[in-house]
């Protein structure tokens, strides 16, 4: 358990073997665990299906197990929920949120559409269900670009709310955007300076960066993907050594998938542990455990918003 969610466990009696119970839940309450990869290793070691935003969403959407536990954050379990409403959706720990996310309340995107009433609304898939409400496409970080492109070249787009994947896909696509100011405190605190000093010590590596890292990271980099993209990226590579910008959860498939490769995780500029989404890490194995044995906490949706939050996740899936 990391230091980030250690004053906060639940009081769960410390002799269960929790993988042994977590195994005899999931069959019993007929459940299927999804888990992004940024969870914790232990947790992506026993997921049903492991994936990035998109990949998850498509599993919670085609599932029929009865129960989906989301190893996540709120936004993907809410996701969830919004395609799959008659499932129970369960997410270890209802505290987990995402920056992005809170960086975008629905009564101000909704004031700043009105100021831009022409405007196509794009929003980056973690934002809450009231923001998806408010948009016309959702995209994820592995189809952004396909989702700007489907957009004609004289609709004017307002995109919310990741301003440094809003910035990259800007460049990808040359279409002009007006771009909510939010950022993911994970990816926006990557030091260039030690990414630097990284690549001269390690000649030959190559940097691989989410693309909700700031312009200055991205600019070094020899790819740029979504968590699922940069995996396939290290693993197909021939490089022996990548410097890897997104959060630290990633790093658990990768090694897995290339024992034999060095995957060196790029440091924030401060002396902390940054990179360990601390939201993402706020589930736990024990947490996990609880909510397949209690079934709660549960996601429940009003089912108006729902249908207008789906909408435009459904138009992405279309594409
Ligand atoms: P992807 O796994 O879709 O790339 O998303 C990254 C992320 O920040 C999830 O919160
Ligand atoms: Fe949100 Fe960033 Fe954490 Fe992803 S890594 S859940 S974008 S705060």
């Amino acid at each position: 358990m990391s230091a980030l969610n250690v004053l906060d466990a639940p009081a769960v009696d410390p002799s269960l073997d929790l993988e042994a119970e977590i195994n005899r839940l999931r069959k019993e309450q007929n459940a299927v665990i999804l888990a992004h990869y940024y969870q914790e290793g232990e947790i992506q070691d026993l997921a049903d299906f492991l994936g990035d935003s998109l990949q998850l969403s498509r599993a919670a959407r085609d599932t029929d197990a009865d129960v989906i536990v989301f190893c996540g954050v709120h936004f993907m379990a809410e996701t969830a929920k919004i395609l799959n409403p008659d499932k129970i959706v369960v997410l270890p720990d209802l505290n987990a949120g995402c920056s992005l996310a809170d960086s975008c309340p629905a009564p101000a995107l909704a004031r700043f559409k009105e100021l831009h009433p022409d405007h196509a609304v794009v929003s980056y898939i973690n934002c809450s269900a009231a923001v998806k409400a408010e948009s016309d496409l959702i995209c994820t970080s592995s189809n952004a670009r396909r989702v700007i492109d489907s957009i004609p070249a004289d609709q004017p787009i307002l995109f919310a709310p990741d301003r440094n994947l809003g910035a990259w896909l800007q460049e990808q696509t040359g279409r002009e955007m007006l771009l909510w100011q939010g950022t993911c405190v994970v990816h926006e605190t990557f030091s260039e300076r030690k990414l630097i000093k990284l690549l001269a010590d390690h000649p030959g590596a190559k940097v691989i960066a989410h693309p909700e890292c700031e312009d200055v990271i991205l600019r070094h980099a020899h790819h740029i993907g979504s968590t699922s993209s940069l995996l396939t990226f290290a693993t197909d590579d021939d490089a022996d050594t990548f410097i890897v910008a997104t959060e630290s959860g990633i790093l658990h498939q990768m090694r897995k998938a290339s024992p034999d490769k060095t995957f060196l995780p790029l440091p924030p500029e401060a002396g902390c542990a940054c990179n360990d989404c601390p939201y993402m890490k706020l589930n736990t194995m024990e947490k996990l455990y609880l909510c397949l044995r209690d079934l709660e906490p549960r996601i429940e949706l009003d089912e108006e918003l729902r249908l207008a939050a789906l909408a435009p996740i459904d138009r992405m899936l279309d594409l």
